[in-house]
């Protein structure tokens, strides 16, 4: 991990809400792996006081370009999606632990890869199925995704070019299939040809992915989004619930969690 101030390149409004920044990096963009986020502020400002933690879409290790999608959700993402380019941010990172790749942690067996995104959750796989393009034996890898409309499957263009197969859901039916993007998930569960599902995006959407997964017992990966204070495991503030008892630290211990160690009963109750 380290602190870095790097240079805005680029700043692009993609949505209503949601811009893509390219940022020039000394080091981050070398050391990020797939899952991993940076704790970002605006230097010499403190409003917003905390900084606040975005998954890193894409890492261009040549050039050292890293690539953000942003949400403005409240007032930090709001200040940070209207950074002027060329200036200077504030980053720590790479934060979290990555998603774990085919052959690491236990992750054995045959099969295809399912990556399962909900709305701006899309960023982390994005990043993700670009490993797994470079992967040795090649993954085969099918995406899905899901937004509210067509406006908010944002960067799917980014998402569609790494996949293999693409599958969209929109809950209005202005772009692809009407619907849920769990129920584009139960008809690929159903091919049984998955070695391991990653998700991202709302907390009620990975808790359906995580318990159709265990249904049919095909190891699930999801990266949690929590509010955060230190980003680096010292504060308590981004603790959640684990399966059994006890807490995690989403920043720490996550944001990339196998969906069995979660209580995902208690954490979407929470956020509701
Ligand atoms: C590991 C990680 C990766 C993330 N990656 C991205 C990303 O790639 N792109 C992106 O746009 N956002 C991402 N987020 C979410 C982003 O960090 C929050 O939207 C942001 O911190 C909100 O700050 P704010 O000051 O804009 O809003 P606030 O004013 O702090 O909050 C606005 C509203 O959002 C709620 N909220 C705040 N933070 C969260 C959260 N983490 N989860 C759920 N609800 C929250 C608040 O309760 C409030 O209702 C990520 C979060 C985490 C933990
Ligand atoms: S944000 Fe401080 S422990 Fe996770």
């Amino acid at each position: 991990m380290v602190s870095e101030e790097c240079r805005l390149l680029t700043n692009e409004p993609i949505a209503p809400d949601h811009h893509v920044m390219t940022l020039a990096t000394s080091q981050i963009a070398k050391l990020a792996r797939p899952g991993q986020f940076v704790h970002l502020r605006i230097p010499g400002t403190y409003d917003p006081l905390l900084r606040r933690p975005i998954s890193v879409m894409l890492a261009e290790r040549a050039h050292g370009h890293l690539q953000l999608v942003v949400r403005v959700a409240g007032r930090g993402t709001e200040i940070i999606a209207k950074t002027a380019a060329g200036s200077l941010l504030e980053l720590l990172g790479p934060l979290g632990t990555p998603f774990p790749l085919p052959g690491e942690g236990g992750l054995t067996g045959e099969g295809d890869v399912l990556l399962v995104a909900g709305g701006v959750g899309v960023a982390p796989l994005v990043f993700l199925a670009d490993a797994l393009r470079e992967f040795d034996p090649p993954a085969y890898v099918r995406g899905l995704f899901g937004a509210a409309n067509e406006d908010m499957l944002v960067c799917w263009t980014e998402f569609a070019a790494r996949c293999d197969e693409f599958y969209v859901t929109t809950e209005d039916g202005s772009a692809g299939e009407q619907g849920l993007i769990t129920e584009a998930l139960a008809g690929q569960l159903e091919r049984g040809q998955a070695r391991v599902v990653y998700a991202c995006g709302p907390v009620g959407m990975m808790a359906q992915v995580a318990g159709m997964c265990r249904e049919v017992h095909v190891p699930c990966y999801c990266s949690l989004e929590q509010r955060m204070g230190c980003g680096v495991g010292a504060c308590l503030s981004c603790a959640v619930q684990a399966a059994g008892g006890g807490y995690v630290r989403v920043c720490k211990d996550g944001p990339i969690f196998a969906a069995e160690r979660l209580d995902w009963e208690a954490i979407a109750g929470e956020q509701q």
